[in-house]
């Protein structure tokens, strides 16, 4: 990542941080790499992320115990960030609104918006039921805060879609519909989709070979398995989106590509992208911790892309970039006035680019003109003594004696 699209992932990052504080998230920040049985417990051994796309080797170790163990760079941060959870006691602390910004890492065919190294902006609110953690009110919550941050960022154009993937216990009712309805025709479908309907049928649905798609058209769908408490569940989250203004369109074939969602599932798209089209995804995932190892702690988030992020922005993005204001030019044996300077107007929150007295007038013009200077200020001996500098704007070449002590207030314009 280089200059000057760094400046937009700070812009973002910035944004976000700011978004998030007024709905009371905190930051957390978990390892890059943790031990493999972690993401494979947590994710799931059927997903394609566990099966096929981790980066994970066997440790060497010095002590004879950390010896073979097996670890693995953070595919996605949820699993991270509920085994920190359990293991730290957070809900003792009463922290159950967490967010954690950072590389995440998959072995994924690269192509635009899909990259090996990509990162992640994830948010998660969870904790015991008696904190309200299990409640539509949680999942409407995340969903207005993800609305206001991409209407902050100026990204218009994105497309909320929702679905409900029921409980656990649905879904025992809904996975054998799919195999008695995958039973006469996984035979013509692909190699993965042959295990999955035998092992995780769900999964199926996951499924981006052309020649399958007619078929899972075709298959049963969860919204027709849902029992009372999770339509119930869907419904009131509707109504809160409803209620304060977040649009969002029911996506019943969505049951994203991790295995410990539950209930609420969503993603956010955006047209400008192209295939890789979802620029964020997130769940329920009321059963986590306890598979985990922990206590009951129902839980909602999500995790931003933030290289697709950056990408729908570029558009929206000039003013975020910000050029020098003044390129400060000294003469022949002027470098210690012309520091004095820069260090003055940087003091009033100028970006300063400064040159150096080797260069000829020409060379600074030239040098402050690539840097993209608004103003090129000349330092020279006469105007030290007279304590007034010629100050020029590069655009429309407009030159002016200003006084020392008004140029930071002439520079910004003022
Ligand atoms: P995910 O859908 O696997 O969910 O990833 C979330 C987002 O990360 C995607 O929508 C996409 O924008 C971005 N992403 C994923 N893979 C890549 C890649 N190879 N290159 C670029 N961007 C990528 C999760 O990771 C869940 N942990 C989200 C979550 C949090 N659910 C509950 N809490």
């Amino acid at each position: 990542m280089l200059p000057p699209e760094t400046a937009l992932w700070n812009f973002v990052e910035a944004s976000v941080r700011d978004v998030f504080r007024a709905y009371n998230f905190q930051e957390i920040r978990t390892p890059i790499f943790e031990s493999t049985e972690l993401f494979a417990r947590g994710v799931g051994e059927e997903t394609d992320i566990v099966s096929k796309e981790m980066y994970t080797w066997e440790d060497r170790g010095r002590a004879e115990s950390d010896k073979g163990q097996s670890l693995t760079l953070r595919p996605e941060a949820t699993a991270g960030i509920v085994r920190a959870y359990i293991e730290h006691k957070l809900w003792d602390r009463g922290l159950n609104k967490l967010y954690c910004i950072g590389p995440m890492f998959r072995r994924e065919r690269p192509q635009k918006g899909r990259y090996r190294q990509f990162y992640q902006i994830d948010a998660e609110v969870i904790g015991p039921a008696s904190s309200g953690s299990d409640s539509p009110a949680r999942d409407a919550e995340l969903l207005e805060m993800l609305a206001t941050l991409l209407d902050r960022l100026g990204i218009a154009d994105w497309n909320l879609e929702l679905n409900s993937v029921g409980t656990s216990a649905d879904r025992v009712a809904f996975n054998e519909a799919l195999r008695k309805a995958l039973e006469p025709v996984k035979d013509v479908m692909c190699a993965d989709c042959q295990r999955r309907a035998l092992t995780n049928p769900l999964r199926v649905f996951d499924c981006k070979v052309p020649e399958d798609q007619p078929i899972i058209e075709m298959l049963p769908r969860i919204t027709q398995f849902l029992g009372d408490d999770s339509r119930k569940h869907f419904d009131a989250v509707q109504e809160i989106l409803t209620k304060v203004g977040v649009e969002f369109h029911i996506n019943d074939r969505l049951v994203r590509g991790l295995d410990y969602y539950t209930r609420t599932a969503f993603e956010f798209t955006h047209g400008a992208l192209g295939a890789q089209n979802a620029i964020l995804g997130g769940g329920r995932y009321d059963g986590l911790s306890e598979a985990l190892g922990g206590p009951p702690a129902p839980g909602i988030g999500f995790a931003i892309g933030e290289d697709r992020l950056v990408m729908s922005l570029k558009e929206t993005a000039e003013g975020v970039l910000r050029k020098p204001d003044v390129y400060v030019a000294p003469m022949a044996g002027m470098n210690g006035e012309a520091a004095r300077l820069a260090r003055e107007l940087r003091r009033h929150d100028l970006v300063v680019e400064l040159g150096d007295d080797s260069f000829r007038l020409k060379k600074s013009f030239e040098a402050a003109t690539k840097a993209g200077a608004e103003y090129i200020l000349i330092v020279g001996e006469n105007e030290v003594k007279a304590d007034a500098f010629a100050l020029k704007n590069l655009s429309t070449s407009e030159q002016v004696q200003v006084a020392r002590g008004d140029l930071a207030g002439k520079i910004r314009g003022q």
